[in-house]
């Protein structure tokens, strides 16, 4: 879906990076990096890119979706989390009800992480998503087996 989307606009998506692991439902950590990735290609130019990328930072897990659209005001970067705003070049587009971006922050949010984004106009946005370490919960590996961490959930876009 994503990836015809990205096609027909003739928009790149291009993934890199190592593999980063938080402890949340793959769904709706897989459904907060969609958000970002839709929005990444509906807020591009045509013949843009969009890259994400994952790694560890220190502990914490990091995912990063950067575009080369058309960017974000200062004065609109303060209200992008805001259910329902939705920027006045994006009012005409049918695609969205300005809740994407909520949504994904508090679904991050619920498992311990944070949503943040840095923007220029003209040039593009970056999204950020990090699962501080607190919030894995350490193992001792002797344990017993029962009281061992759930598999941790990889973050990505798939
Ligand atoms: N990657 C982006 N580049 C530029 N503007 C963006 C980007 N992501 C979100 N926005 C702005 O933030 C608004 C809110 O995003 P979102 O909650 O996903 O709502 P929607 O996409 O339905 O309008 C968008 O209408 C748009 O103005
Ligand atoms: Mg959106």
């Amino acid at each position: 879906m994503l990836a015809s989307v990205a096609l027909e606009r003739q928009i790149e998506i291009v993934q890199s990076g190592e593999s980063a692991f938080c402890e949340a439902d793959p769904a709706k950590v897989g459904q907060a990096i969609l958000n970002l990735i839709r929005n990444a290609i509906d807020y591009n130019r045509p013949g843009g890119s969009v890259f994400v990328k994952t790694w560890q930072s220190d502990e914490d897990a990091m995912l990063s979706v950067r575009d080369t659209g058309i960017g974000i005001s200062a004065d609109a970067l303060s209200k992008v989390f805001d259910r329902f705003y939705r920027g006045d070049e994006s009012r005409s587009s049918p695609y969205g009800s300005g809740l994407g971006l909520s949504i994904s922050k508090s679904l991050i949010e619920a498992y311990g992480g944070e949503l943040t984004v840095i923007s220029e106009p003209g040039v593009g946005s970056e999204f950020q998503i990090r699962f501080p370490a607190s919030t894995q919960k350490k193992v001792d590996p002797q344990a017993n087996p029962s009281q061992r961490r759930p598999k941790p959930s990889r973050i990505s876009p798939e």
